[in-house]
């Protein structure tokens, strides 16, 4: 009886475990696993994430990146394990906007949507469940539930790879964490979907994931220019006074961020303007027009009593308050209509140009708690995981059924939302760790800015300053310190060149913003993405054993100070009582963005830069579309000069986007890609040219001047 007993509860066990997971190649490269019962409302649905199909299905074709096999998945009381495996070696990297580690493996992590609270735990702004390979393969676990990740912790008995048994008496190279070669996921449902994306390398991995979600945003030319966010509690008459004040110092800027104090209630928020701060707030969007100047509105979403749409939008709020302000269920088709009401009718049909979305991430202590529920039935948890996700949903598309495009700042974001025109910041301020966050966001499909604040020394505002250019969003936040650029006068004119020189990147920024909505290639990215780069560890500089030390390139090759700008430019940034720096370069020859001057090859080299400037580095044959400098972003159809420069020894080839700069008209074939090439004439010297407009298709450059660097 025993006996029967047990090859029956083993029976039932091998039937609970060995469940398959359902594959299915949706494009080339990208494969979907269901396993068990997902559920239905996930972060895609929630983003609204349409792949690119066209270009997904015009991509090689690759094999599935891992052994199938033993891709796991498991069921037990009502909950689904799986479980990937991991090789000597392979490094991973995202699992989300994380700031102080570019290594995940080693770690586990709880993602949830928070504010960022000092370590990398999981709880953070994005909490994206995807993660890149070094070994050139993605994986997403699309569900809105908090997910728990074991990234090559767990050691399990009937491990592929078993870690070594070693003796801490005798052995110094035992290790509190024994080697694992799998990463584990807990999903809290009786299901998952998995997405398997495949790659001949990490970025190409990324790229399909980007693609998939529908590619990254393109942000309007003016979205790339300057901005200022002014004091909270500023009037009309002050942001009028501090765009001229901008105009005579010389500084550029596009548009102007008003903080709380635009509404006559925040925190909850009322969603009207201050009768007495901004009494005609349409007359300010116009003169601020006429100037070239947009205006962005702060807010949160929750509802105060005391706002137009609080009692029409009180059936579709959840069960709990934020600030005794009533919370918009965001998925109920009634909220989004009432809320949309009020911003496009008060706001959008005025000339409001976009928002900055406060507030949508955490701290618990004021957020709703997980048992909150919502009408559209949609859990407090999933809520929380998604809700930043739906606030940029819902404002883009006031913009798209105008025609028009928005670029915004937004405090949470999650998987799917990649094509969102939103740029994540937050309260936390450790210019290095902000440099940290900027690097991993490539590897997640969010787009973040290491804002600029308030400074203590005229050093560190300029340091913090150097580092916004080369950022999604050139930002100075000054909601409480009122800086302005030049407020601190000994750094001032350094300041303006810098800010000068964010405008005369704009062709480059753009169309490698262009190539992030196109291709998927994040604009701004790790260095292992780079050619050249991986494998350079400095481990294997020093022959050392990765084999036995599978920890080993965590700890020593973890590069998450400097980053790519783009396809040509790497960025090194210095921080606060920094004068040099170590700086790793990939292999090919690197060149100095200032001056040409040649500065080393797939080696590390201290940057000693003249002028306190941040260095910057073009590869061999690097082409820099640039413009002269100027104040605004190019109007609708406005020609711009291109001086275009290039970089080193080597004929180079770069792609240059065009488009009206503003609709998304481009979604509908109206851009045009301009073949830049450098190429060596019959006597050796380089030549440039870009060929001609595309017929019937947008063009906006005017004159064209090539620049050899260093020559
Ligand atoms: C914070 C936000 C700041 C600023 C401030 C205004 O939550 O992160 O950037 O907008 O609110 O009260």
């Amino acid at each position: 009886m025993m006996r029967l007993w047990t090859i029956l509860l083993l029976l039932f066990a091998t039937a609970a475990s060995a469940q398959p997971i359902r594959w299915q190649e949706e494009y080339p490269g990208v494969w979907k696993g269901t396993f068990g019962k997902p559920d239905n409302y996930t972060l895609l649905s929630a983003a609204g994430a349409t792949p690119q199909a066209a270009t997904l299905e015009r991509l090689q074709s690759v094999d599935f990146p891992l052994p199938k096999m033993e891709v796991h998945a498991e069921l037990i009381d009502g909950k689904t394990y799986l479980r990937f495996p991991l090789q000597k070696n392979e490094q991973i990297y995202g699992l989300g906007l994380n700031f102080q580690t570019v290594h995940q493996r080693g770690k586990i992590l709880n993602l949830h949507v928070d504010h960022y609270g000092g370590k990398d735990n999981g709880r953070t702004h994005a909490p994206v469940p995807f993660y890149v390979s070094s070994r050139g393969y993605g994986v997403l676990v699309n569900s809105a539930q908090y997910l728990t990740y074991y990234v090559g912790t767990g050691v399990r008995k009937d491990a592929k790879v078993p870690a070594e048994v070693k003796d801490r008496n005798t052995d110094k190279s035992w290790n509190s964490r024994p080697y694992s070669d799998a990463v584990e996921v807990y999903v809290p449902t009786e299901g998952a979907e998995v997405y398997v994306f495949a790659g001949i390398n990490p970025l190409d991995a990324i790229k399909r994931y980007n693609l998939f979600c529908g590619g990254g945003a393109l942000p309007p030319k003016w979205g790339l220019g300057f901005t200022q966010r002014v004091q909270k509690l500023y009037t009309a008459d002050e942001v009028i006074k501090e765009v001229a004040e901008f105009e005579e110092h010389g500084f550029p800027l596009d548009f102007i961020g008003l903080e709380p104090g635009w509404q006559s209630k925040a925190y909850p928020c009322s969603f009207e303007w201050d009768k007495g701060r901004f009494p005609n707030p349409e007359a300010l969007v116009k003169k601020l027009a006429n100037k070239g100047v947009r205006l962005n509105l702060w807010t949160n979403p929750y509802i105060s009593p005391e706002s137009p749409i609080s009692k029409a939008i009180e059936p579709f709020t959840g069960s709990h308050t934020v600030w005794n302000g009533t919370v918009p269920d965001l998925n109920h088709a009634d909220a989004k209509c009432i809320l949309a009401g009020q911003l496009s009718r008060s706001q959008i049909d005025i000339g409001i140009s976009g928002y900055k979305i406060d507030e949508v991430d955490g701290y618990d202590y004021y957020l709703w708690p997980d048992m909150a529920k919502f009408p559209s039935g949609i859990s407090g948890i999933q809520m929380r995981q998604t809700y930043g996700v739906l606030a940029q949903k819902l404002t883009d598309s006031l913009y798209r059924q105008q025609n028009k495009r928005t670029f915004g700042l937004v405090r949470a974001s999650n998987a799917g939302a990649n094509n969102m025109p939103y740029v994540i910041y937050n309260d936390y301020y450790s210019h290095q760790d902000f440099i940290t966050a900027l690097v991993n966001s490539g590897f997640c499909g969010v787009l973040w800015t290491p804002e600029v604040r308030g400074s203590k020394t005229g050093e560190e505002w300029l340091r913090r300053f150097q580092t916004v250019v080369f950022s999604p969003m050139a930002m100075i936040n000054a909601w409480s310190s009122g800086t302005k650029p030049w407020s601190f006068p000994e750094v001032a004119e350094k300041v303006k060149y810098y800010a000068q020189l964010r405008m005369e990147l704009m062709p480059y920024l753009y169309s490698e913003f262009a190539k992030y909505h196109f291709e998927g290639t994040p604009p701004f990215r790790a260095m292992v993405l780079e050619e050249g780069f991986q494998g350079q560890t400095k481990a294997s500089l020093n022959n050392q054993d990765l084999e036995t030390n599978p920890y080993l390139e965590a700890v020593n090759k973890e590069v998450k100070d400097q980053y790519m700008c783009g396809e040509y430019l790497l960025v090194a940034p210095l921080f606060t009582g920094e004068s040099t720096r170590k700086v790793l370069l990939p292999k090919g020859n690197w060149y100095d963005f200032y001056s040409g001057r040649y500065v080393g090859n797939g080696e590390e080299i201290v940057a000693k830069p003249e002028d306190d400037r941040i260095p910057v580095y073009v590869k061999d044959g690097g082409i820099i579309p640039m413009t002269t400098a100027r104040l605004h972003a190019p109007a609708a159809g406005e020609k711009v000069n291109l001086i275009i420069r290039h970089y080193g020894e080597k004929e180079g080839m770069y792609n240059l986007y065009d488009d009206d700069g503003l609709s998304f008209d481009y979604e509908k074939g109206a851009y045009s890609w301009r073949r830049i090439v450098l190429k060596r004439n019959a006597s050796g010297k380089l030549e440039g040219d870009i060929s001609a407009p595309d017929k019937n298709k947008p063009n906006t450059i005017g004159t064209v001047k090539f620049e050899f660097m260093g020559q």
